[in-house]
This record gives structure tokens, C-alpha cells and sequence, in this order.
């Protein structure tokens, strides 16, 4: 793992949107997975800023998002695929049917996520996986847990989770489920690129560095990966 620390979250956007403008440029056809949450969301408006100058385009870029709510439509306005089409994929050239999203409400949780397997697959795996993390260490929706998991699975929120989230959905109850990545997907991402921002990260920033692996704290398996950059801001890294 390769930490680097920047001033706040605007430095670590341009960072780390000039780490995908390398790799589109030198891969245009490139495979991205990618996160929701409020952390990203600078990074997606520098992309858009790339795309409106020129400097890139997602026209053959094929994406995998992580995870999706269960029992909410997919055009929900709380719901990831809403979220991504609202900061990225409606502002840039994407392709829509390059466009991959886990169907929450997939009667058949296994044949979803063995088609989710084999779509990433077949788009010859991710080249660069971002992530966020959770307040409790949790990566995509891979929640604390006695096992590291593998493939996408339906997951049970914890408690903690939706305490950090309901703050998306206002007054309406969040959904207690979501359909996830699972870690060993997100671990067979050929590049990782975790940005972490604000003190609530403290913690699960400091967990990630003590070099402990355990599901207890899912994010910790990123130190088994030999190509993840870790970007925080000083905040994130004050227990550093
Ligand atoms: C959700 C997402 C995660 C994300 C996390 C942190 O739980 N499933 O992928 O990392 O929120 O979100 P935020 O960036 O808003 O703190």
C-alpha cells in the first residue's frame, strides 16, 4: 500500500483524477469500478472538468459500481445508480450500455452476482477499483464479519452504517440491505485507489495501517494487495 497525505479533499480530487486521465489515455477502453458516497464525488467533478476540456473521453470505458441498495427502484432518487448518473455518467460521453450496476431487487441473489462474476470477467477484470470506506472499516458494503467474503452477495447493513448513511435520505428509512461487491471481487481489481476523507475515517484509516488482516475490519485486506494507493486527507490521517 502507498499512503499519501494531501492538505484537504479538493488536492486529493485533482490527484486522483489525474490518475484516471493517465489510465484512459493510455488505456481508453479501460474497465473502472466505482464508489458512491459523498468522498468521490470531487473526483467525478474534476472528470467531468477533464471530459469538457478535451483531455478525456469515456466512450469506450465499460464501469462496475460496487454496490447497490436492495428494495429501493433503481430510479430512486436515493439509489446508487441515480447517484452515478447525477455526478458522472450523465455529464461525460459514456456509453450507457457499458454501464454495469448490481440489481438490488434481482429475485435471485446468487445468479445476480454470478452474472456480475462473469460480466467483469468477460470485460477482461477491473483495471482500477476506487473505493471509500466506511466510518467502521467496511469497503463497497462488505460489513465487519467472521469471514472475508468473495464474490457480490446480499448483505445485511449494520447498525453503524446506517447511522453514517440515513443522512442521505433525509426523513425516509434507508433500506436495511444492499447487494455488494464482495472482497475477493474488489480484490482481484488489477489497481485499488482508496480516498478517505474527514476525521469520522480516523479510525478505520488508522485499523487499515496497522497492518492487522481480519474481516473484522474488511478494508484490512487491501494490505494483501501489491497495487493500492491510498489517498486521506489530513483529517483521515490525523491517528497516522
Ligand atoms: C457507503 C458505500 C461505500 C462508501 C461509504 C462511505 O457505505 N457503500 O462504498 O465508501 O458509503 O461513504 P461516504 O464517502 O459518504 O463517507
Amino acid at each position: 500500500m502507498e499512503t499519501r497525505i494531501f492538505e484537504n479533499a479538493e488536492e486529493i480530487a485533482v490527484a486522483a483524477a489525474e490518475l484516471y486521465k493517465e489510465l484512459i489515455n493510455s488505456k481508453p477502453d479501460a474497465v473502472l469500478g466505482l464508489a458512491t458516497g459523498a468522498t468521490p464525488v470531487p473526483t467525478y467533478q474534476n472528470l467531468i472538468k477533464m471530459y469538457e476540456n478535451g483531455e478525456i473521453s469515456f466512450k469506450d470505458i465499460t464501469t462496475f459500481n460496487l454496490d447497490e441498495y436492495c428494495d429501493l427502484d433503481k430510479n430512486d432518487k436515493n439509489s446508487y445508480y441515480t447517484f452515478m448518473h447525477e455526478n458522472l455518467f450523465s455529464k461525460v460521453d459514456i456509453d450507457e450500455s457499458k454501464v454495469n450496476f448490481l440489481d438490488g431487487n434481482a429475485p435471485d441473489c446468487d445468479a445476480e452476482s454470478k452474472r456480475y462474476a462473469e460480466a467483469i470477467k468477460a470485460a477482461g477484470g477491473i483495471d482500477l477499483q476506487l473505493l471509500g470506506i466506511g466510518t467502521n472499516g467496511h469497503i463497497a458494503f462488505n460489513e465487519p464479519a467472521d469471514e472475508f467474503t468473495d464474490e457480490a452477495f446480499k448483505v445485511t447493513l449494520t447498525q453503524s452504517t446506517i447511522d453514517s448513511n440515513q443522512k442521505y435520505f433525509g426523513d425516509v428509512p434507508m433500506p436495511r440491505y444492499a447487494m455488494t461487491m464482495g472482497i475477493g471481487s474488489i480484490m482481484r481489481s488489477k489497481k485499488i485507489l482508496l480516498i478517505a476523507t474527514g476525521e469520522a475515517k480516523a479510525d478505520a484509516v488508522k485499523a487499515l495501517h496497522s497492518g492487522e488482516v481480519t474481516p473484522r475490519i474488511p478494508c484490512s485486506i487491501l494490505n494483501q494487495h501489491d497495487d493500492v494507493i491510498i489517498m486521506l486527507d489530513k483529517a483521515a490521517a490525523k491517528l497516522l
